[in-house]
């Protein structure tokens, strides 16, 4: 049977860190509604203790979202938790994430501190936020680089405080996808009260393997995956929502499933590029401008053969309208002839010949030729 993985969105805390990217409370309350629109489970919406600003976002998205658990930030001090707390007073379904260093790069140099003493402030926030909320997640930061006994201990401790969710993330994006792996099986493995929580990945891209690190996690158990639209956040950004959503529904053999309505996939990603002026990398897989585009002659002709010779999806699937075919000095006359029909016009074969030699002359100098070429092309 196939198993539900969750989905937590963190595009309005931990994307929209990056600078130049701020929304207004305004403009995160559109986002969220479209999130939960689109299926995701869990919205992180900010980090009230942050900012009045921030703190007024969490309110106003909890008030205006009902299906997805609205989720709020702080660290491991009653002050933030309190804030938090407050900050989601209208939610329907908060969620309270706390945490703290795990590594020990964390806990000596921006602690100062001791693996024993993190371990008491953990265990301490854990219960100070469940004593105000059911559901209480907590992150053990920089866990990519953390000692894994060390991080079982820390584990196991914060769920025997009440942890309903424990994140493992890989903060630096310093881990491989066999390394990570290997350490949600080592967290399955060692820690007893496992099964009193679900395990989540937060994975950042400093190796562009922030995806391939999500997968190897959920292969080996965690539950929830956090991520962003359009990838992100810190950095080089977090997990893309839309690369996990879509890995799992090509590869359905696997047995994993999303609650997430991927035809709204690019609308989403389009919106959000958009209020965040933060434009979409041409080649991003899933919603960039080639995602569906073929340019070269022997890619052009197997796709207008049948669609599935170089594509493993539908655009449709992610919501995007159509294929392209981008005609350029590489393209072959099979895609000439496509695109001349699709414009209403038919031509015999020795016609089509001697357009498609003064189509080359034109490709060369414009690089594209659009259909407006096309026309004078014709004419
Ligand atoms: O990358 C990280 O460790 C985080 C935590 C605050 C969850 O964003
Ligand atoms: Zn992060």
């Amino acid at each position: 049977m196939s198993q539900r993985i969750y989905i937590f969105d963190t595009t309005l805390r931990d994307g929209e860190q990056v600078p130049g990217c701020q929304l207004t409370t305004e403009e995160k309350v559109v986002v969220a509604k479209e999130l939960e629109r689109l299926g995701v489970d869990i919205i992180e919406a900010g980090f009230p203790i942050s900012s009045p600003g921030d703190f007024r976002s969490v309110t106003e998205i909890s008030k205006a979202v009902s299906e997805s658990t609205i989720c709020a930030l702080s660290r491991a001090k009653e002050g933030d938790i309190d804030a938090a707390a407050q900050a989601l007073k209208y939610a329907k379904r908060g969620r309270i994430h706390t945490g703290i260093g795990s590594s020990d790069i964390h806990i000596r140099s921006k602690f100062n501190s001791t693996r024993e003493s993190i371990l008491e402030q953990a265990v301490a926030a854990t219960k100070y936020a469940r004593n105000l909320i059911d559901d209480v997640e907590f992150y053990a930061e920089d866990a990519g680089r953390a000692d894994l006994e060390f991080l079982a201990r820390l584990v196991e401790s914060v769920i025997a405080a009440g942890a309903t969710v424990v994140n493992i993330p890989d903060t630096t994006g310093y881990c491989l996808p066999d390394q990570y792996g290997a350490k949600i099986k080592y967290i399955y493995d060692h820690v007893p009260n496992i099964d009193k929580a679900t395990i989540s990945i937060h994975c950042h891209n400093d190796l562009g393997l922030a995806t391939a690190n999500a997968l190897a996690g959920i292969q080996y158990g965690a539950r929830q995956v956090e991520v962003t639209i359009n990838g992100i956040g810190e950095r080089a950004g977090n997990t893309s929502l839309e690369e996990v959503v879509m890995a799992l529904q090509v590869h359905k053999d696997l047995g994993y499933y999303t609650n997430v309505d991927s035809r709204r996939l690019y609308p989403v990603s389009q919106l959000v590029s958009q209020m965040m002026r933060m434009p979409v990398q041409a080649n991003k897989a899933i919603v960039g401008r080639n995602a569906f585009a073929h340019s070269s002659g022997i890619h052009q002709d197997g796709f207008l053969k049948s669609a599935e010779t170089y594509e493993i999806m539908n655009p449709h699937d992610v919501g995007v309208p159509t294929s392209s075919i981008v005609l350029t000095a590489r393209s072959g006359r099979h895609a000439l002839k496509h695109r001349l029909e699709m414009l209403g016009y038919r031509y015999d074969k020795p016609t089509l010949d001697t357009l498609y030699k003064r189509f080359l002359d034109m490709a060369d100098v414009r690089k594209e030729v659009n259909d407006k070429d096309l026309m004078e092309l014709v004419r």
